[in-house]
């Protein structure tokens, strides 16, 4: 599976995430990442679906909504009208995982699941079968900026080796620096925020991104 580049949006200017997505769309990323928080779930609160539905037709690249968010069923809806392909939950933001998994395919969106960096893999083992993604996080979510926290970098190893054709995503301290050892440990989809925040320029951080999907170390 080719490697997919799909960045959030969560460190660019809240007051403006229009342009980002506009340079990211013209950047040809593979997904629109958008990090929903409720301040329960993860103490920040961020943006809801009208954001989303605002950005939903900015680009080709489709938007997935990576939701941190306790009862995340109560926003299915509000997100697949708002137009995103993708809905991504947490593993400990509900005691229904498989049948919440089983109400995103009903409703005709790709169904991910997120696990934080202290949850086993073997907790999502039981929905392979129906899950279009696993989101290894590989920092604590709730926020942008942070450092990869290594011992994750396993865990996408031991679902590799579980799920070969699974589509595996990181999502924390993805940089140029750090994806070819989450490449070379199975991860598919790479989620990045601050770097491409940080960079030049979007185009030559997507860039520079691409490069470094091609080589696993
Ligand atoms: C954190 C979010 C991540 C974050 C990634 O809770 O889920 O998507 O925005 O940001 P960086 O790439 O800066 O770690
Ligand atoms: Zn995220």
């Amino acid at each position: 599976m080719r490697a997919r580049i799909a960045p959030s949006i969560l460190s660019f200017d809240p007051a403006d995430y229009r342009a980002p997505v506009l340079e990211l769309q013209k950047a040809g990323v593979d997904w629109i990442h958008l990090d929903v928080m409720d301040g329960q779930f993860v103490p920040p609160i961020t943006f809801g679906a009208e954001l989303a539905s605002s950005l939903s037709t900015l680009g080709e690249a489709p938007l997935e909504a990576h939701l941190m968010t306790l009862t995340p069923e109560r926003h299915f809806e509000a997100f697949v009208k708002a137009g995103c392909r993708r809905i991504t939950f947490h593993q400990e933001a509900t005691v229904h995982s498989h049948r919440l998994v089983q109400a995103l395919r009903e409703m005709g969106v790709e169904a991910g699941i997120a696990i934080n960096p202290a949850t086993p893999v073997s907790t999502v083992l039981p929905m392979l079968d129906i899950l279009d993604l696993v989101l290894v996080m590989t920092v604590n979510p709730g926020w942008g900026g942070q450092s990869l926290i290594e011992s994750c970098i396993p865990k996408v190893r031991e679902l590799r080796a579980i799920a070969p054709e699974l589509d595996i995503e990181v999502d924390g301290g993805v940089t140029p620096g750090t994806l070819p050892r989450l490449l070379e440990a199975g991860a598919t989809t790479f989620v990045t925020g601050s770097y491409l925040a940080g960079a030049a320029s979007i185009a030559s951080g997507v860039q520079e991104l691409r490069k470094a999907c091609l080589c696993a170390s």
